[in-house]
């Protein structure tokens, strides 16, 4: 017994600090998910006892947000940019600390990360991550002054990229775990861009960042890094297919030893019904009937009518492809011809999406109500409000609504795809038989699908109310904590210190 304790502990100890390197991270910047995750996933390995520091661009509002901060390294040289690098520090949520990356001319912008203020990606996208992945590897390698020294370093999306590829050639690195959160976005530039960042040229070399003659960053974490992860179990398998992979199948095949699916968590401090400090009317499983004010207030607030016999769905989100926007514009006219059904919707995306949304609300505004924008208070009053929250995704990598809504009983309606598909039960006879129905998932992604769903999802809520309260009762008992996660990134740290990939440009 003593032994083995004693091992784990000496396992833990090499596998303890961890680097988690990220382009956003809720609440010091947030675009999606991603940034729910890099905001909480943190905090509970840390409530594991894991030594965890997080690591982002210093974007002027997180600067602000995370004051008091004091400069731990005042001026650091990165190879590729020709400026100083300084690098401040503070503390989240008085236990977590965050490392902020200013690189100024790179990151003190105001507005989006990604896009500049017409919508378009930032023209140096390609100079600005590189950048902040040079930071992380200067970090990693003990290149920096300070004193505290990474085990693993754990990567998120392809702002990230760079960081195991470049690491890999160092005999003496920490080990690397790349996190896909959504493998649509890869972070692709041109060549010129491979040499003007200055990048090793063995690189350029389609086992590395070489894709189709293009720079690929997300290349860079999956061909190296040690372990690669994706954010559910059936994504993880769905990217092995060429609909779903983006021609990166065959290298995700290549690495299935190394490659594994954990469900992302959600942080139930900042998305629980009984205290959100943002929605009309607390309530819980117990309480479910005080749910009911949080729709009236929405009504009133958005000027539908208010009618708390409507069925009231919700949506919320980017309002792109992905996500099945187009799926719920093709429905609007059967909901307006339904039986007293409305639609409250926030989002932002592409322009004709948004166009036909908006004009939808103007038209009918008893009906539907579309907020273009974003904003997070009404995000939480959606949750509270709607009687059903809609996620048509094409596909969804994980999906954290679905979640928030289970939380907040207000069963999601889903497409059987990714994390949608590994987080709800749907309602099926079999299921609510079995009194264990969370849901509506629906297959395949079309629009009468959608509406099918919506009508099955009508049929149940007409019912005498038991019948849905159970359904919603049994999404607010859903346990989708980080607790179980965060055991699983550990054990993953603890394997890629132990059993690191052998650099792949290196032949045996
Ligand atoms: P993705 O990261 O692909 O956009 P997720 O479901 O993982 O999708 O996460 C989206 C996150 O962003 C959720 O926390 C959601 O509430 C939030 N969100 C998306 N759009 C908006 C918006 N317009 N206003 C407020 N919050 C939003
Ligand atoms: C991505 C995915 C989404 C996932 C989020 C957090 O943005 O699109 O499905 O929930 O990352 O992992």
């Amino acid at each position: 017994m003593g032994t083995s304790n004693q091992f784990l502990e000496e396992n833990s100890v090499r596998s303890n600090k961890i680097l988690f390197a990220a382009s956003e991270a809720q609440p010091l910047m947030k675009t999606g998910g991603l940034a729910d995750v890099a905001g909480s996933l943190p905090l509970a390995l840390h409530q594991l006892g894991l030594d965890v520091r997080l690591i982002l661009p210093a974007y002027p509002t997180s600067v602000e947000q995370l004051i008091p901060l004091h400069t731990v390294i005042s001026s650091l040289k990165v190879p590729g940019w020709g400026g100083q690098v300084r690098i401040l520090a503070g503390t989240l949520h008085g236990e977590l600390p965050v490392y902020l990356v200013d690189i100024p001319g790179l990151f003190d912008r105001i507005g989006n990360p990604y896009l500049d203020p017409q919508g378009h990606n930032w023209r140096d996208n390609a100079d600005r991550f590189a950048a902040f992945c040079r930071v992380v590897v200067a970090m990693a390698l003990k290149q920096t002054p300070l004193e505290w020294h990474p085990d693993v370093v754990h990567c998120n999306d392809w702002q990230t990229g760079l960081v195991p590829a470049l690491l890999s050639a160092h005999w003496d690195r920490p080990a690397t775990l790349f996190t896909i959160h959504n493998l649509a976005y890869q972070g692709l530039f041109d060549r010129g861009t491979f040499q003007r960042l200055r990048l090793p040229p063995e690189l350029w070399n389609h086992h590395a960042l070489e894709f189709h003659q293009q720079l690929s960053f997300i290349k860079g974490g999956i061909a190296f890094a040690d372990r690669v992860t994706t954010v559910s179990p059936t994504y993880s398998s769905e990217i092995l297919t060429p609909e779903l992979g983006y021609g990166l199948e065959g290298l995700l095949r290549h690495r299935l030893p190394h490659l594994s699916g954990i469900l992302n968590g959600i942080d139930y401090r900042q998305w629980d019904p009984r205290s959100d400090p943002h929605i009309a009317s607390h309530y819980s499983a117990e309480t479910l009937h005080l749910k009911a004010a949080n729709k009236q207030a929405l009504q009133q607030e958005l000027g539908l009518a208010v009618d708390p016999e409507a069925l009231l769905f919700g949506h919320i989100g980017r309002l792109v492809p992905q996500k099945g926007s187009d799926l719920i514009i093709e429905i609007l006219d059967a909901l307006l011809h339904g039986d007293r059904m409305q639609l409250v919707l926030l989002g932002s995306g592409d322009e004709q999406y948004e166009q036909a949304l908006s004009q939808a609300a103007l038209r009918n505004p008893q009906q539907i109500a579309s907020r273009i924008g974003y904003d997070e208070a009404l995000a939480h009053r959606i949750e509270a409000a709607s009687d059903a929250f809609l996620m048509p995704s094409r596909f969804e990598p994980c999906g954290l609504n679905q979640l928030y809504s289970l939380r907040y009983g207000t069963p999601p309606i889903v497409h059987r795809t990714g994390g949608l598909a590994d987080t709800v039960i749907n309602a099926s006879s079999d299921h609510i038989l079995a009194a264990d129905a969370t849901g509506f998932v629906f297959e395949p992604a079309t629009s009468s699908a959608l509406w099918e769903a919506m009508q099955r999802a009508e049929t149940l809520f007409r019912r005498p109310s038991v019948w849905w309260e159970h359904l919603a009762r049994n999404g607010m008992q859903q346990d989708f904590s980080w607790q179980r996660s965060a055991v699983a990134y550990r054990e993953l740290y603890l394997q890629a210190v132990d059993d690191p990939l052998p650099n792949p440009l290196v032949k045996p």
